[in-house]
């Protein structure tokens, strides 16, 4: 539905979800656009903390829509996504329905009033009459089917080029300095080069920009490396792998000679 909020261009929607503080890459910005003109689903898949539900966040700030999540688990039915009765309610209305017949009560008792809106209905029922944005996200360990495939708008997110980590470290961290930033995301990437159980994502890269500032280190030596690396990797035998490799690289501290 083409509204006034509906970008009339990807450029358009690319700068909509940067004042939105999305900074988005040209797929995705594609992906938003057209999602928002053809009416159709996104899904979005990809390693855990490069963006994707940040994308509906923003989407949602960028198009004034209200964000309603449906987090989608093993057991989910249609009770916990769509609606269910009020049981404890209805309960109390018939048993204080004292004069009132039957009919009227069961008129009642099945009425909005007693019904629990899940995502899915909220979204449906909602008073704005605007078409929803549908994006969902899946950080792939989940096969997913054709079917499904086929009637969305497919993005892959992965982890973004140099310069576009550094920027989206520092909307994150703005008072991190350009150099450091730099620095930060070149250690980040020789880190994510290393055959990792778990990667450092985006999300490891805003802390450890927002520890740095905290332990007030202008450059990332090999000290400064060891005593936070903790914040970017996350397995016992990453930490080794991560220190033998990447550690060593870097240069001791220098300190004035006792
Ligand atoms: N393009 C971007 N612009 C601004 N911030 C971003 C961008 N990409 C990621 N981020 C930030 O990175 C962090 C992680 O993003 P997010 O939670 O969306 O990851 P995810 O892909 O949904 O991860 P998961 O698979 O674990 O759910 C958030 O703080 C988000 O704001
Ligand atoms: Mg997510």
């Amino acid at each position: 539905m083409v509204d006034a909020q509906t970008p009339a261009s990807v450029a358009e929607t690319k700068e909509a979800l940067a004042a939105a503080s999305y900074l988005a890459d040209e797929s995705a910005a594609l992906v938003s656009f057209l999602a928002q003109r053809l009416g159709k689903p996104i899904l979005v898949e990809g390693p855990a903390g490069v963006g994707k539900t940040e994308l509906a966040k923003a989407l949602s700030r960028a198009s004034g829509r209200e964000l309603i999540r449906l987090q989608c688990y093993e057991g989910l039915d249609e009770a916990k996504a769509l609606y269910e009765w009020n049981y404890r309610k209805q309960l109390l209305r018939i048993q204080a329905g004292g004069e009132s017949g039957w009919e009227e009560v069961h008129g009642d008792i099945f009425s909005a009033e007693f019904l629990l809106e899940r995502p899915l209905m909220q979204a449906i029922a909602s008073p704005e009459p605007t078409m929803p944005i549908v994006v969902l996200t899946s950080n792939n360990s989940r096969e997913l089917t054709e079917a499904l495939k086929r009637r969305c708008l497919y993005l892959w997110l992965d982890y973004p080029e140099l310069d576009r980590e550094m920027e989206i470290v520092r909307l994150h961290a703005p008072e991190l300095p350009e150099a450091l930033a730099r620095r930060m995301v070149e250690v980040v990437r020789m880190v994510r080069d290393l055959d990792l159980k778990k990667p450092p994502s985006i999300a490891e890269s805003i802390d450890w920009a927002r520890t740095l500032l905290l332990m007030g280190s202008d450059d990332i030596d090999r000290e400064t490396f060891e005593q936070s690396m903790s914040i970017i990797v996350k397995h016992r035998t990453d930490i080794d792998l991560v220190a033998e490799r990447v550690g060593v690289k870097l240069a001791d501290s220098v300190r004035p000679q006792a």
